[in-house]
């Protein structure tokens, strides 16, 4: 059993992706760049399923991208709850911002251009119940830092990519690896860190659950 006969077995035994999101991940393939950032069919619904668990009000979303993750997340929102999604590459916007406008989630989701280091605080969105940081790997730290005191007691953040292609395993990546340094430096950190419960969750590239204390 290799692990794209694994792969294709769980694609066939969990809720399917829907047409809107199928038409969505091609669509990201075949015009961006690095189109394999895309949460994509099995993440997409752990997502959904993880905030239906949650049921939050105020979630928010650091690195929109193509908007695939924002729309599964925006699927398992109750009614009046709302996503704030940022994307700090204007030039995404053109791409991007059809694709959430034209879906059944437009009113949940507020898209915002703009780093979410800087317009978090600014908007001072504050009592979150549940934030996915799947930007910039270098800056986890500082993404995890400005959000814990912003998220309510018992909320949820989870952390895509927290396995780094198993990258996270070398015990003296090259300097210049700043992606890697970025990700091992969070994952030290969140483990030492009394504030918080967390698991990692070896789904795609790895998921990192934490509640806050
Ligand atoms: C891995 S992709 C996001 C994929 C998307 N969440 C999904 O699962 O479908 C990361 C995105 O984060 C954006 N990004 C990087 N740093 C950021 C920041 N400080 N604020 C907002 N977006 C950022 C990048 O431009 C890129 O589009």
């Amino acid at each position: 059993m290799t692990a794209d006969n694994l792969d294709d077995y769980i694609v066939r035994h969990i809720d399917p992706e829907g047409d809107y999101l199928h038409r969505l991940w091609r669509d990201t393939q075949l015009r961006l760049s690095y189109g394999q950032m895309a949460s994509g069919h099995v993440q997409g619904r752990l997502l959904k399923m993880l905030t239906r668990m949650v049921k939050p009000r105020l979630t928010v979303e650091l690195g929109t991208f193509s908007g695939y993750s924002a729309l599964c997340i925006a699927e398992g929102l109750e009614e009046g709850a709302v996503l704030h999604t940022f994307e700090i590459y204007d030039e995404q916007e053109d791409f991007t911002r059809p694709w959430i406008e034209g879906s059944n989630f437009r009113d949940k989701i507020r898209f915002h251009i703009g780093d979410a280091l800087r317009l978090i605080p600014e908007m001072g969105l504050k009592d979150i119940d549940l934030a996915f940081i799947d930007a910039d790997k270098r800056h986890y730290v500082d993404f995890y830092e400005m959000l814990l005191p912003r998220m309510r007691t018992g909320g949820f953040i989870l952390a895509d990519n927290t396995l780094w292609y198993g990258h996270v395993t070398e015990e003296h990546p090259r300097e210049s690896d700043l992606q890697t340094l970025g990700i091992k430096r969070f994952n030290d950190l969140v483990a030492a860190d009394e504030r918080v419960e967390k698991v990692i969750v070896p789904v795609r590239d790895g998921l990192t659950v934490i509640r806050k204390r």
